[in-house]
């Protein structure tokens, strides 16, 4: 299976050999990773289940830049990362009568791109940050996309119990499990055939491992394929490692679950 360089599959970055090496190569990351440890202990003391706690991770990012909360270090990153989700998924089968389910929409990076393309009102974007949210009605204004008249929801667990049967053609989730536990994805797996149309797919983004599974700060999330790929099964679900993907600059990998109906 080819892979991005900067793929880097084997390492495991919770352990401390690991670490140890990257502090030796990164001297300046070492009080930054420092500040982040003392944050990540303090809110899980204050928030006990993971969404709770990743809403305040976000709270305390997007309060400094939204455009580094959603993980692009610079505006041209921003553009470019929300273009490569884009240009994909049209080359991959959004066509613009689609409705769109974005899970973890953020600030819009990819999102401002589908609601332009897509028919008015046939772009949805849930989110458990109302920060990122506020940033996001920002980035409307920004491209003058009011006539189009989205759904921006905040949201509190993956079971889409407040959305239709039937509903969506295509649900997408980019960078949001490679920051999730696995109760989290598996909710979400669990749930998403319901509101799928019977030719409805999900793309999801996952920080991809071919060596031991683990997290690092409880805010990236490292899975095998497998894991996922018969996790979706489980919940009924067919499950497509999309290889084509890889060929990008982009450090996770994607898989494509349907109903098979
Ligand atoms: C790295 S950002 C990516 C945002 C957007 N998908 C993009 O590519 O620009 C991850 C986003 O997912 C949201 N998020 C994390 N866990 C979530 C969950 N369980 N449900 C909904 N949103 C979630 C975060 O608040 C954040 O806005």
């Amino acid at each position: 299976m080819q892979g991005h360089p900067r793929k880097k599959l084997n390492v495991n970055r919770a352990s401390v050999v690991h670490q140890v090496r990257y502090a030796a190569r990164h001297p300046e990351r070492v009080v930054p990773y420092l500040r982040r440890t003392a944050r990540d202990l303090w809110l899980r003391a204050k928030h006990r289940d993971h969404v709770s706690y990743y809403r305040a991770v976000m709270a305390s990012d997007a309060g400094r830049n939204p455009e580094a909360a959603v993980g692009s270090q610079s505006h041209e990153r921003w553009l470019a990362l929300g273009l490569m989700q884009f240009d994909y998924l049209k080359q991959h089968g959004l066509a613009p009568e689609h409705r769109m389910l974005d899970i973890g929409c953020g600030n819009l990076r990819a999102g401002w791109r589908f609601i332009d393309y897509l028919d008015p009102g046939h772009y949805y974007g849930i989110d458990i940050s109302p920060d990122i949210l506020v940033s996001a009605k920002r980035t409307l204004v920004t491209y003058d996309l009011q006539p189009k008249l989205p759904y921006l929801t905040i949201s509190g667990d993956l079971t889409f119990d407040f959305l239709p049967d039937g509903h969506f053609d295509v649900v997408h989730a980019h960078s949001v499990f490679s920051h999730s536990p696995i109760e989290v994805i598996d909710e979400a797996l669990s749930h998403v055939g319901r509101i799928l149309t019977p030719g409805g797919f999900f793309d999801f983004t996952f920080d991809r491992t071919e060596g031991r599974e683990h997290h690092v700060l409880h805010e990236d999330f490292y899975y095998r394929t497998e894991t996922l790929v018969s996790l979706a099964e489980r919940r009924g679900l067919k499950a497509q490692f999309m290889e084509d993907w890889e060929r990008l600059p982009h450090g996770q990998s994607k898989i494509r679950v349907t109903t098979g109906g």
